[in-house]
């Protein structure tokens, strides 16, 4: 079973690549932006609650993707692996996974981390905006989950290099060249 950590920032290319992994290896995906979007949708309440904090960039408390990775690691227990996509996105969330993992006796496998430039990500973010409807594709939250991701975010990165797991990505170039490169970390 191989679990694998897409980190990156908004932009980054998290959810595109998730897309050809899955295919490719028949991992279950587990996105908590997606999973939030989709509370949102249903107007539950954990949703509307999410809505005011990911409308202003802001990331939503750790308790409550905790649990929702939690619901889905217990659902998918026969899963070949998982990958997680924009999760974890603080120390204490990473600290979080590795608990709830160690106690199926599952670990990650790597942690590998998309690096684009900043003027990239806002420039695909803004062209997405125009595309698919989310509501915070627009410059003004696209700079406060920037300011999330560098603040709150980037200190996981740390966690899996102490680790040894932290695979580092060029994420600039085709969809294509990207996932070549991921796949090389893969393999290992
Ligand atoms: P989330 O949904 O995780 O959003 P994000 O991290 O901001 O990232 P995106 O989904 O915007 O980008 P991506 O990296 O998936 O890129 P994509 O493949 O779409 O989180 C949303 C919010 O939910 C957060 O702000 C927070 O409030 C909350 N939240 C979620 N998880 C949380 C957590 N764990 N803790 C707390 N709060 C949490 O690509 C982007 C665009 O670029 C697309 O249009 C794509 O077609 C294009 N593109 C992709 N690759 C390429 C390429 N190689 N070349 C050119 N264009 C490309
Ligand atoms: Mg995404």
């Amino acid at each position: 079973m191989q679990n694998i950590v897409l980190f990156g920032p908004p932009g980054a290319g998290k959810g595109t690549q998730s897309e050809k992994i899955i295919k490719k290896y028949q991992l279950v995906h587990l996105s908590t932006g997606d999973m939030l979007r989709n509370e949102m949708k249903n107007q539950t309440e954990l949703g509307l609650k999410a809505k005011t904090l990911i409308d202003q960039g802001l990331l939503v408390p750790d308790e409550v993707v905790i649990g929702m990775i939690k619901n889905q690691i217990n659902q998918n227990l026969n899963a070949k692996g998982f990958i997680f996509d924009g999760f974890p996105r603080t120390v204490a969330q990473a600290e979080a996974l590795d608990k709830m993992l160690h106690e199926f006796n599952l670990s990650i496998h790597s942690m590998i981390s998309l690096e684009v430039p900043f003027d990239i990500l806002k420039q695909r973010l803004l062209q997405r905006a125009k595309e698919l409807n989310r509501t915070d594709d627009t410059e003004e939250v696209i700079e406060k989950r920037i300011q999330e991701y560098n603040t709150k975010t980037l200190p996981v990165a740390d966690y899996y290099k102490n680790q040894n797991k932290y695979y580092p990505i060029q994420g600039v170039g085709t969809v294509e060249e990207v996932f070549e490169r991921i796949e090389k970390v893969l393999q290992v």
